[in-house]
């Protein structure tokens, strides 16, 4: 990750020593590196050569608007989970005709709000809500472009808290009802079927997981086709794992190992898109994490070093509010001091200020040795950090910073007590 350095012993993002910026700023704080979004962008986009694709970003991963315009600049489009998404993506600069909305609940405002602003397509999952949207684009006027998400029954692995694609899960019709759904949607006012959607899961590294689904694919738009129903458009959905162990090192830290398995979400695309191409279908992905999970850190500062009889837990000013997905999904985000030095090492758990024992960011974890006042960075928090941030114990959500070059930005203040 050449967008965060260490350069002798000081952290840096692009040209930034990230301690100036904790300091004019103060913690909690998001950082996001934007020279890293912009090369993820690219490097997507560059795997798929020269096919017709659309790479829809999951404004859920991270919907700051300066993030959002800066993704819609790199010239790709989006996929919404709600209204709030759509307002936000369209705001940044996403024309509709690239925006895709998602979600297993649409309520009928957000559909009709949709369809008004004319978005690409959307992601259907389930007969009845195919129904639905029939009936209000008739009611408006318009024609609604549908894919159906089908639920293939592949476990991709990870945390159950974000596997989608087991059939006991709530997303996508099961495979044996899509033909089904699809030939009556076909006969439906004001639906054109498109094609169909596939989301297996999020965090995914094992790439295995990402051939049986394009293989299931394109099994099934096979089937679609001799049965006279339409297929233009595949979307593959997002999940391509990134990597969270070991992304940083340095003499005076902890070693830290990679995990295996596929984290370059680059390496998947060209695995899999040679098999979506046999669908003769224009390939859409929907990727998040694979943007933005690697570009944003949270700082945060050491208050207390707190010695016990079994432990040291080392407290810190951000809290399971700022950054949920430890005590969520048990997530793994390295950490290290924004300023290196030859303290030594020891085993603690870093942990935050709210009232809850399931309120930590490392457990058991070796650990350079820190003292109050000590600024420490919580690494490849820019995908599901900020958006599921809460105001739990009252704590006011942090402020974010968009690093360019040597330019440093605030891209959303503190939020004020006033505003709770
Ligand atoms: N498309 C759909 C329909 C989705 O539901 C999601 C994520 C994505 C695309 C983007 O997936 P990604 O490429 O970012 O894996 N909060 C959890 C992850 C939840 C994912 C929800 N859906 C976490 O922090 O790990």
């Amino acid at each position: 990750m050449r967008e965060f350095t260490f350069h002798e012993n000081r952290l840096q993002c692009e040209s930034v020593p990230l301690a100036d910026v904790a300091c004019a700023h103060g913690t909690p704080l998001y950082v996001y590196s934007a020279g890293l979004i912009r090369r993820r962008c690219r490097e997507i986009e560059e795997a798929f050569g020269s096919r017709e694709h659309l790479t829809c970003y999951a404004v859920k991963a991270n919907a700051n608007r300066q993030l959002l315009h800066l993704i819609a600049e790199q010239g790709l489009g989006a996929d919404v989970g709600s209204g709030g998404e759509l307002e936000l993506a369209l705001g940044a600069g996403f024309a509709p005709e690239r925006v895709t909305f998602s979600g297993v609940g649409k309520r009928d405002d957000e559909i009709v709000l949709a369809l008004g602003h004319g978005v690409s397509a959307f992601n259907v999952e389930s007969a009845e809500e195919m129904e639905v949207l029939s009936a209000l684009a008739v009611q408006h006027s318009c024609t609604a472009r549908v894919l159906l998400r089908v639920n293939f029954d592949i476990d991709a692995g990870g945390h159950a808290y974000v596997s989608t694609s087991l059939k006991h899960n709530k997303f996508g019709v099961p495979r044996q009802h899509a033909a089904g759904v699809l030939r009556r949607a076909a006969g439906l006012p004001g639906i054109e079927v498109r094609g169909v959607h596939s989301h297996i899961g999020s965090q995914i590294t094992n790439r295995t997981v990402f051939l049986s689904a394009a293989s299931a694919i394109v099994e099934l738009v096979t089937e679609l086709r001799s049965q006279g129903i339409p297929q233009h458009d595949v979307d593959f959905g997002g999940g391509f794992g990134v990597q969270y162990h070991g992304v940083l090192s340095h003499p005076a830290l902890p070693q830290e190992m990679p995990e295996g398995g596929a984290h370059d979400p680059t390496t998947v695309l060209r695995d899999v898109l040679p098999i979506l191409d046999e669908t003769g279908c224009r390939v859409l992905i929907q990727p998040g994490r694979a943007i933005v999970g690697q570009a944003g850190l949270l700082l945060t500062t050491v208050l207390y070093r707190k010695a016990m009889e079994e432990k040291v837990f080392v407290v810190v000013d951000a809290g399971m509010n700022d950054l949920i997905r430890p005590s969520l999904y048990n997530a793994y985000h390295q950490i290290v001091p924004l300023v290196v030095g030859g303290s030594g090492t020891e085993t603690v758990d870093v942990v935050g200020p709210v009232c809850e024992s399931g309120d930590f960011f490392a457990r058991g974890r070796r650990f350079p040795v820190v003292k109050r006042g000590d600024q420490l960075a919580i690494l490849c928090a820019g995908a599901y950090g900020f958006v599921l941030s809460s105001n739990y114990n009252a704590r006011l959500r942090p402020a974010e910073v968009l690093i360019d070059g040597a330019a440093v930005r605030l891209i959303r203040e503190r939020q004020r007590l006033d505003q709770l």
